[in-house]
């Protein structure tokens, strides 16, 4: 790879061509770069000119233990010599079987269960559907609905969307969407003047009381991400909610769905985030972390009871029906299984401790910037929140695209961070050093200075 100066221009032209990009209105790019990445290596992504960025983000909150991780790379080699893929209906194979037991083993008790997708939207289409089914199967085929929190993003495939609340996602197709129940979320940015976080949990919960009482009947599942609404702006919110979640939907016969597509895998400081509330689900729905951020994969993790629900004479009907032509793919499973491996050898969690403590300590002088409302921070999940008046957090209009000048400089300053609106968040792979998150937060300060004049 040479790294002659106009290589990314060339390759960008190209890209442009023909390539539609996920979550972008493609005349962005007449003035912002189109980036071409050629290499990974740990925290680093590396342009084809030779240039690097610190991935703040890790890639779309997919990356644990570094890009091209050699172990998970290994594994992946030594799977595509010997299966890469084989259909999983009536056949199975060792990846799948390994990864399920490991599954199991890992989340919290009474999730037995494991039911395999290829992305974040279809677990969470698995796990809607299922929960139908479920109750449609018990007799109780009323049950139609499902209550969503405000502020909440689930994917973008029409279920999961249906049951997200981002406006930006969900505005323009809501006329083919399914109408959920909003319950207020317990983010704690949005609590009353001097409210603690358990404080807002526990009104919350009690509105949450409130519309169970009057939809319950009619509702098959609570769906939340829990402890951190992510794409809804890093809010995050008190582990209180979910044991007073898990109790509610226990009391009026609705399943607990969380969805730790973004948290789990150690990102909240815990394996997974229910664990902060020692609380179990009835559905948990997994992915992007699960193969280290190597491919698609995803899981959706419930109980023997459910299961049993399904279970009968091929005749019943019973049987639930959702599959993909990729589910259970070995090379991905391959790549989960290395991916486990890491946190059964190392001390992540640990590590990722002292990491947290010191992405908190550099992010301390933030909290006094004129226009920074609040820093936030669940374990390796932090944000600053920015706005245009701090004394009663008047946020800067979403057309001004604050965040988007944090970003472009970020890349002129080697790191790649990526704003949701006005907040600025830090979710790095784990693998990131002291002076790495140093450097994150320089260039996330410089650019947030850049971004309020
Ligand atoms: C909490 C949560 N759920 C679901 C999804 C959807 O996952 P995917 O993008 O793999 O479809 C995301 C993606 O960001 C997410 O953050």
């Amino acid at each position: 790879m040479t790294n002659s100066p106009d290589r990314n221009a060339a390759l960008a032209a190209r890209d442009l061509k023909h390539i539609w990009h996920p979550c972008t209105q493609m005349h962005d790019h007449e003035t912002i770069p189109m980036l071409p990445i050629v290499r990974g290596e740990g925290a680093w992504l590396i342009d084809a000119e030779g240039r690097r960025y610190l991935d703040g983000i890790s890639s779309w909150w997919t990356n644990l233990f570094g890009h091209a991780n050699p172990r998970i790379a290994a594994a992946l080699a030594e799977q595509a010599r010997t299966l890469e893929h084989v259909i999983f209906a009536g056949f199975t194979h060792p990846p799948a079987i390994e990864l399920a037991e490991e599954l199991v083993r890992i989340t919290p008790s009474g999730l037995d269960k494991v039911f395999f997708a290829d992305n974040g939207s279809a677990a969470i289409e698995v796990a809607l559907k299922m929960s139908f089914h479920y109750w449609l199967n018990q007799g109780h085929g009323e049950k139609t609905r499902f209550i969503a929190l405000t502020g909440s993003y689930h994917g973008e495939t029409l279920g999961a969307l249906s049951v997200s609340d981002v406006a930006l996602y969900r505005k323009t197709y809501a006329p083919l969407l399914l109408t959920p129940i909003l319950a207020p979320s317990p983010d704690a940015y949005e609590g009353e003047p001097g409210e603690a976080p358990a404080q807002v949990a526990v009104r919350r919960l009690a509105e949450l009381r409130t519309l169970l009482e009057r939809h319950a009947h009619e509702t098959c599942a609570v769906i939340v991400e829990p402890l951190v609404q992510c794409a809804g702006g890093m809010r995050m919110y008190h582990p209180d909610y979910l044991a007073g979640l898990r109790a509610l939907c226990d009391e009026f016969a609705v399943h607990f769905i969380a969805d730790e597509i973004a948290v789990g895998f150690g990102r909240t400081g815990t394996l997974f985030a229910c664990e902060q509330a020692g609380t179990s689900p009835d559905f948990m729905c997994l992915s992007k972390g699960l193969t280290g951020g190597t491919l698609p994969l995803s899981a959706v993790l419930t109980t023997q009871h459910v299961y049993e629900a399904f279970y009968a004479e091929y005749s019943a009907g019973k049987a639930f029906l959702h599959s993909h032509s990729y589910t259970g793919n070995p090379l991905a499973c391959s790549a989960a299984l290395a991916t486990l491996a890491i946190f059964r050898d190392e001390p992540v969690l640990e590590r990722n401790r002292a990491l947290a403590a010191h992405l908190a300590r550099r992010l301390e002088p933030l909290r006094a910037h004129p226009h920074v409302a609040e820093v936030r921070q669940t374990g390796m999940i932090a944000a600053v929140e920015l706005v245009a008046d701090k004394a009663i957090r008047r946020p800067f209009p979403a057309e001004d695209r604050r965040g988007l000048r944090v970003y472009l400089h970020g890349l002129q300053h080697e790191a790649l961070l990526r704003p949701l609106g006005n907040v600025i968040y830090f979710m790095p792979p784990y693998v990131v050093s002291e002076a790495e998150i140093d450097h994150l937060v320089a260039v996330a300060t410089s650019g947030i200075e850049r971004a309020v004049v």
